[in-house]
């Protein structure tokens, strides 16, 4: 093993699986098409995978369907017995746990050291989390007026479409699976283009844990493509995305004029990070560090407007400066990596025209700002102090390791400013005054609040966003709630 995690060729010998997954079955796409999947931190490529389209999603709809029909063997299973299979599955993850972090890292481009100690963990424990949950999904009896008795049953969605980003591929997935199986419903997934090989892997280990024909399909293809078709498909009854706003706004429009089917969304984000003088400054430089530059600042919560107050505002900016010119830029597969490369050009050239935007508006760049070596697609970490409220970098969400500070006088404005964007993900505060914490955990409107920290996750404490960062909640027991559709039954006694 020791030389597939440290040697790029070695390691593309760990990708097994490229075809599609539908009813059980590894297949080719029907146009017999494929596409290339690169490696980021080369820009060459690791693997020709099959194109999903239109054709293989009404395939892949139509086991799911048979799948969900009520005499099929996944509706005939036990809850306990659906919660199992999750089990099950998270043991096999546990088991592959260093293959899955390199394919992860080779696909993606994030360290293979941070997939096997940050995302790999979480997915287990989300799948574990959700096997916990299959039989613990219950209804109520209501006391209705009359000679009634009257009782809810919490049933599947059914078919329910989900399409997932590259930031997280493998984490993104136990997200989608994980309550979507609990409770009941049957999948058609489709993976991003930039990343499908992890999923693919996990495809493996759905089989070889056992889960029914149909119940699971996994389909790699571009957006408006595979994507749409799953946004229109007039039979699948609810569909679940994770991407960028501007998508969302395009999978709600469809639903909306296809079948109305349900709709759950977690988009984009501009969240503040705020610092309080009276904050302990290592700590929240350190923590402010990592909001912004995890994951090479891919994160939909990423901590991407820092709010600084006034009087600490010149030491937070050098500090921040200086450990981010110690932050070490390089090979994923290298356990001393803390940067690997932007996940693909695209990203790469869009992380750095917002730098020039930035220098053009007046921000004042402290370090960084260009790219790193000569191939793949590596951007040094990158600083900007004096950032206006209505600067482009403080408004749009940049999704790569470009740190906007921005200085604030007191609390009423600060409120003002930190909620004055069209997101709402998340939002974190960094102070020893629990009144403060409080006030800003009160009426910053964001979905998550971190005190003291950030990026917390627990498969338990649910996530999503309030204003366009989407609708619905992910994970936890609200993540159940999207996945259920509720019965009244009343019988006459
Ligand atoms: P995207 O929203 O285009 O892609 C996310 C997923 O949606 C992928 O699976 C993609 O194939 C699919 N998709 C794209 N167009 C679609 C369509 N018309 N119908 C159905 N599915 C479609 O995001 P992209 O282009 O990869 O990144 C653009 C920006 O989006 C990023 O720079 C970042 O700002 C944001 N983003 C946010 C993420 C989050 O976690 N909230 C994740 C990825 C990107
Ligand atoms: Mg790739």
């Amino acid at each position: 093993m020791a030389t597939v995690l440290t040697e790029p060729n070695a390691a593309k010998s760990l990708i097994r699986q490229t075809k599609i997954l539908i009813d059980n079955k590894w297949v080719d796409s029907v146009s017999g098409k494929t596409f290339e999947t690169i490696n980021p931190a080369t820009g060459e490529p690791l693997a020709k995978v099959a194109e999903a389209d239109a054709p293989d999603v009404d395939l892949a709809v139509k086991a799911a369907r048979k799948a969900f029909h009520s005499k099929a063997p996944w509706r005939r299973m036990s809850a306990a017995e659906r919660g199992k299979l999750l089990y099950r599955l998270a043991d096999l993850i546990e088991k592959n746990i260093d293959e899955l972090a390199t394919l992860e890292s080779l696909d993606n481009g994030k360290p293979q050291h941070v997939a096997r100690t940050a995302d790999l963990p979480l997915v287990i424990a989300c799948y574990r989390y959700y096997a916990g949950w299959a039989d613990k999904v219950q209804g109520k009896t209501i006391p209705v007026n009359g000679d009634y008795f009257c009782y809810t049953r919490h049933e599947p969605v059914g078919v329910v479409g989900q399409i997932i980003p590259w930031n997280f591929p493998l984490l993104m997935q136990a997200w989608k699976l994980g309550p979507a199986l609990a409770c009941g419903n049957t999948v058609v997934l489709k993976v991003a283009e930039q990343t499908p090989l992890s999923a693919l892997r996990v495809g493996e280990l759905i089989l070889e844990a056992g889960f029914p024909e149909g119940v699971v399909n996994i389909l790699p293809g571009y957006g408006p493509t595979a994507g749409g078709a799953i946004a229109r498909h007039m039979d699948i009854d609810k569909v679940a995305f994770t991407g960028s706003t501007e998508v969302g706004h395009l999978i709600m429009k469809a639903a909306a004029e296809t079948n109305l089917k349900r709709v759950t969304l977690e988009l984009g984000g501009k969240s503040p990070n705020i610092v309080f003088a009276d904050a302990d400054m290592d700590e929240a430089v350190e923590g402010s560090h990592f909001a912004l530059f995890f994951n090479q600042g891919q994160c939909c919560c990423a901590g991407s407007r820092v709010f600084v107050e006034e009087k600490v505002y010149d030491d937070f900016v050098a500090r921040s400066t200086e450990r981010a010119k110690r932050r070490k830029v390089g090979d994923p597969l290298d356990r001393k990596t803390e940067q690997g490369p932007q996940v693909d050009n695209d990203q790469f050239t869009k992380v750095l025209s917002y730098v020039e935007s930035g220098k053009q508006e007046g921000a004042r760049l402290m370090c960084g700002g260009e790219r790193v070596g000569e191939r793949g697609y590596f951007i040094a970490p990158t600083v900007f102090s004096d950032v206006k409220d209505e600067m482009k970098i403080a408004q749009e969400e940049i999704f790569g390791p470009v740190m906007s500070i921005l200085k604030f006088k007191d609390m009423d404005e600060l409120v003002e400013r930190a909620n004055k964007t069209i997101y709402g993900l998340a939002a974190a505060v960094w102070t020893r005054d629990i009144g403060k914490a409080h006030n800003i955990a009160n009426n910053v409107r964001a979905g998550t609040v971190w005190v003291n920290c950030y990026d917390v996750f627990d498969a338990a404490a649910p996530f999503g966003g309030f204003k366009q960062s989407g609708i619905g909640r992910e994970l936890g027991e609200y993540g159940l709630q999207q996945y259920s559709e509720i019965k009244t039954v009343t019988v006459k006694l």
